[in-house]
């Protein structure tokens, strides 16, 4: 099995890269998040933003595995699948969907306690996507939530209504607004009837037979390693594990399975949400190059916050995950640039340190600077790395040298061709 993952704070390009590879592969399985993912592919020349199917739903050869370790709102699953079905009008898509028995379902009051809690003031503010993912994780590790095979038994009507009826009652008691209790049920009941549908099965045993097989399995990340709830930016985190590692847990696939670990990172920095982040750059080059890298949220179109690459948590990030290829995505938007500043070490408390977790806690970060020199070249025209200008080229060397790990494929562009393999 073969995993990737991002290496910042998400938003790197995950989608697009895994859209590009998914021929090579049999299964593609989804381990970590829910909808607050945004995957975003182009199919027949429209961008199109996947949330919770896995990326290699486009192909007609790939099974699409939703994990034990992922979140599902049905009623979100249903409006990408719609969605999905009237852009391609694929009558075996839903075919080509299996579900884990045992992941858990985000119910309707969860999305509402994100909205609480972020505009409450005894609260922390997270910034989170709103869609109530903290709260699944919590439930499920209360062990007081329900799971997609809890949706054949007979208490599941009863236990929902108890779970979400309690919800509402605290909700309503601390002023939060939402359309009545009937309503949430009775459209949560009915979004899960279109996901009982679906192929639901213990995915681990699917996995497993399947690599038996010599089948290949890819397993794609959702967020990135930098919002990962124990290695990440803590507090400032999604609420899952998004390293390499949670994908074996989350899959029920053993390590010792695993081959290739791909890590996709920008060239330069992206993150929405509060939280630290040393290489920010605040004013007017933030906004343009925010404009040009399209950086507003795919999910929730909240503009990202922009920094220059930060050499020192990616390689945090490469030793969390055991990363051995390197994706290096949206070097096209820094074009035009004289300099290109990364940060390659950074000063904590007077002392000089070449890896960084980025843990909240440091006081006192201060990057330290080395400018490389920029490139000014149109992109649509290059299609394979001999038409790279040689100030890219080193920028890459850079890169790999600083990181130890080679770096095999360089994006573009947001299209699946505009994708150059380096190695
Ligand atoms: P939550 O995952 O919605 O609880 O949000 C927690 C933090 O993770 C917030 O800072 C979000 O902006 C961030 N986040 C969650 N999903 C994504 C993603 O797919 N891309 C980028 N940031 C994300």
């Amino acid at each position: 099995m073969d995993i990737l993952i991002g290496l910042q704070w998400g938003d790197e390009g995950k989608g697009k890269f895994i859209d590009l590879i998914s021929q090579e592969y049999d299964m593609i399985a989804r381990f970590n998040g829910g909808a607050n993912a945004g995957h975003s592919i182009y199919h027949n020349n429209q961008r199109v933003t996947l949330k919770i199917l896995p990326s290699g739903i486009f192909y007609p050869h790939i099974k699409n595995i939703i994990g034990t370790g992922v979140v599902i709102e049905p009623s979100a699953l249903k409006a990408e699948i719609d969605q999905l079905q009237s852009l391609i009008s694929d009558a075996d898509l839903r075919k080509r969907i299996i579900v884990s028995k045992k992941a858990h379902l985000v119910l309707p009051t969860y999305g509402y306690w994100d909205m609480y809690q972020e505009e409450s003031a005894l609260y922390r503010t997270i910034g989170t996507t709103k869609n109530g993912i903290a709260h699944t994780y919590s439930s499920k590790i209360l062990r007081q939530n329900v799971r997609v095979e809890d949706m054949f038994s007979k208490d599941f009507n009863t236990d929902v209504f108890q779970i979400i009826s309690r919800q509402y009652r605290e909700l309503q008691y601390l002023g939060q607004k939402m359309p009545s209790l009937d309503e949430l049920y009775g459209n949560f009941m009915r979004d899960c009837e279109l996901l009982k549908q679906l192929h639901i099965a213990d995915t681990e045993v699917l996995l497993n037979e399947a690599l038996k097989n010599n089948k290949k399995v890819l397993a794609e990340g959702a967020q990135a390693t930098m919002l990962d709830i124990d290695h990440g930016t803590y507090p400032y985190v999604t609420s899952s594990h998004t390293i390499a590692a949670a994908a074996c847990v989350s899959l029920g696939v053993s390590p010792r399975l695993v081959d290739k670990i791909y890590g996709v990172t920008k060239a330069y920095c992206t993150r929405v949400g509060h939280g630290i982040f040393p290489t920010e750059i605040i004013g007017s080059l933030a906004d343009d190059l925010r404009v040009r890298g399209a950086e507003f949220g795919s999910n929730t179109k909240r503009p990202r916050r922009i920094g220059w690459l930060d050499i020192p948590a990616l390689k945090y990030a490469i030793m969390l995950n055991g990363v051995t290829h390197l994706i290096l995505t949206k070097a096209d938007i820094l074009n035009g640039m004289a300099q290109i500043p990364v940060c390659t070490h950074y000063e904590i408390n007077k002392q000089r340190s070449s890896l960084a977790s980025l843990s909240s806690t440091t006081d006192e970060m201060k990057p330290i600077w080395k400018y490389l020199p920029g490139w000014d070249v149109p992109f649509a025209q290059i299609s394979d790395a001999t038409q790279l200008p040689n100030e890219l080229t080193a920028f890459l060397s850079f890169i790999e040298q600083e990181l130890d790990t080679p770096i095999k494929y360089l994006s573009t562009g947001p299209k699946r061709e505009e994708m150059i393999n380096l190695v």
